[in-house]
């Protein structure tokens, strides 16, 4: 038998890149690749790319730059951009970066195995086209290797709401939502390789309205589906678009126990003006409600969210609005931005806020976002909560997990292995985690 050829894949981004990456590391596994840890090695380099960052491809042009001695050395060696910023920019990856062989938007994954035959005959290979097929459907080639207790399923892509900032309508098509037969089929295929928890991705995940057996079904319904399914202890979805926080999928959260107490809800700003203009179609008012409501259905909910500071034309009285908002829900986490032109999109061409005046922003909000993080994970001390237990941790006996709230738990010297789902008594609040007892 001859070497398996070896693949590095690096990976940028959300979390549905990682998925992303798991299902074209599979797909090359069938052209007999597998995975290596590092770059010198490797017959074929992927990166799949993310576009939401500033001069994200300019960063993938300077990593690129990166590969010519190693091309130079081996040139065999074949290279390949995947991703958003590969949609993106497409051809022009070739013409600027002319060691890439191949490029591939994140619709046509399921080619992948075809185009990397073709890059071993010495051509180039791109696909940025939005094919109307189930991408993961079509990428097969799964096999049946263990797997860890957490693991990301993909339920949903693109998004059609065009919030003025934002690239991914642009970058991952309109929205898709996978029939729920399939995403089930996935879900059992997972548990049997060990996965006890999964997060149900989609750019505009409870927009997900997938083929069901009586017509289309729902977040809600789907969560209830996999709710039924052996063996799977636990459900999360992201991220959400508070338009679409349905009354099923709100009431989910108070009665469907394998659902887990922790929602990311990005609201992005609390200045109505700012939502405005931002065309988030819903208000700081309308938001604040439905986390009321949220929260009588489930009390003990953590809420996560996203911001963006330094809108084009927000004022300090727009900031101080979102800090109001922060201030009234109390985060459990939040990832807060500076806002950054993506070229092509609406805000791209309004005058912009001084770079000074939004770093100082950013600094006032996420000084609060710690704040209320520490409160509400110090408060965690004293509280039964339960672990699903998934790797050593960093001190010798240390094993580490986390609760339904998503925060990191760490026992000591127990008897519990990566897997197990055991209620721990919270005896310590630490910088990035918490730490307990068995119960
Ligand atoms: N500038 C800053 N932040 C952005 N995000 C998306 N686009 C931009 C942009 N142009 C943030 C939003 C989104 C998160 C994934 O990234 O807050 O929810
Ligand atoms: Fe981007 Fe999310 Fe807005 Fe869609 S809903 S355009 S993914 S920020």
């Amino acid at each position: 038998m001859s070497e398996p050829k070896k693949l590095f894949i690096k990976t940028y981004g959300c979390q549905m890149n990682v998925y992303d990456s798991e299902r074209m590391a599979e797909a090359l596994g069938g052209q007999g690749y597998v995975e290596t840890k590092s770059p010198d090695e490797a017959d074929m380099i992927l990166l799949n790319t993310c576009h939401i960052r500033e001069k994200a491809a300019e960063k993938v042009y300077s990593e690129l730059g990166r590969f010519k001695g190693l091309k130079a050395d081996k040139p065999d060696l074949k290279i390949g951009v995947a991703g958003c910023v590969a949609q993106a920019e497409g051809e022009e990856i070739m013409r600027r970066q002319p060691l890439v062989d191949l490029v591939v938007g994140p619709q046509s994954y399921h080619r992948l195995p075809e185009m990397e035959a073709k890059t071993r005959t010495g051509e180039k290979a791109l696909d940025t086209d939005f094919p109307e097929e189930d991408k993961f459907e079509k990428l097969k080639n799964r096999p049946k290797a263990k797997r860890g207790p957490t693991a990301f399923l993909t339920v949903q892509e693109g998004c059609d709401k065009f919030c003025a900032f934002c690239v991914v309508p642009y970058t991952r098509g309109a929205e898709v939502s996978r029939p729920a037969d399939r995403i089930i089929r996935e879900a059992q295929d997972l548990v049997e390789r060990g996965v006890r928890e999964i997060t149900l991705l989609g750019q505009n995940v409870n927009a997900y309205h997938g083929a069901g057996p009586n017509g289309d079904m729902t977040l809600a319904g789907l969560i209830w589906e996999l709710n039924k399914v052996d063996g799977l202890e636990r459900i999360r979805f992201t991220t959400s678009h508070p338009n679409d926080m349905d009354d099923a999928l709100i009431e989910a959260h108070g009665t469907c126990e394998k659902l887990m107490p922790y929602l990311h809800l990005p609201v992005q700003s609390g200045s109505d003006k700012i939502l405005k203009r931002m065309n988030r179609s819903h208000t700081a008012e309308s938001y604040l409600r439905l986390i009321e409501r949220i929260r009588a259905a489930r009390p003990d909910i953590l809420m996560s969210g996203d911001f963006i500071v330094g809108f084009p034309e927000e004022t300090e009285e727009d900031f101080q609005a979102t800090l109001d908002l922060v201030e009234e829900v109390k985060y459990g986490y939040a990832y807060s931005f500076k806002y950054s032109t993506r070229p092509g999109t609406p805000a791209a061409e309004r005058p912009q806020v001084e770079a000074e005046v939004a770093d100082e922003r950013l600094q006032r909000l996420q000084a609060m976002i710690t704040r209320h993080q520490r409160v509400i994970q110090d408060a965690m001390v004293g509280q039964t909560v339960s672990v699903l237990f998934e790797k050593p941790g960093r001190q010798p006996g240390q094993m580490v997990g986390k609760s339904e709230y998503l925060h990191a738990v760490h026992v000591t010297d127990a008897d519990v292995a990566s897997g197990d789902l055991r209620k721990v008594r919270v005896k310590s609040s630490g910088a990035n985690s918490l730490g307990g007892e068995l119960i």
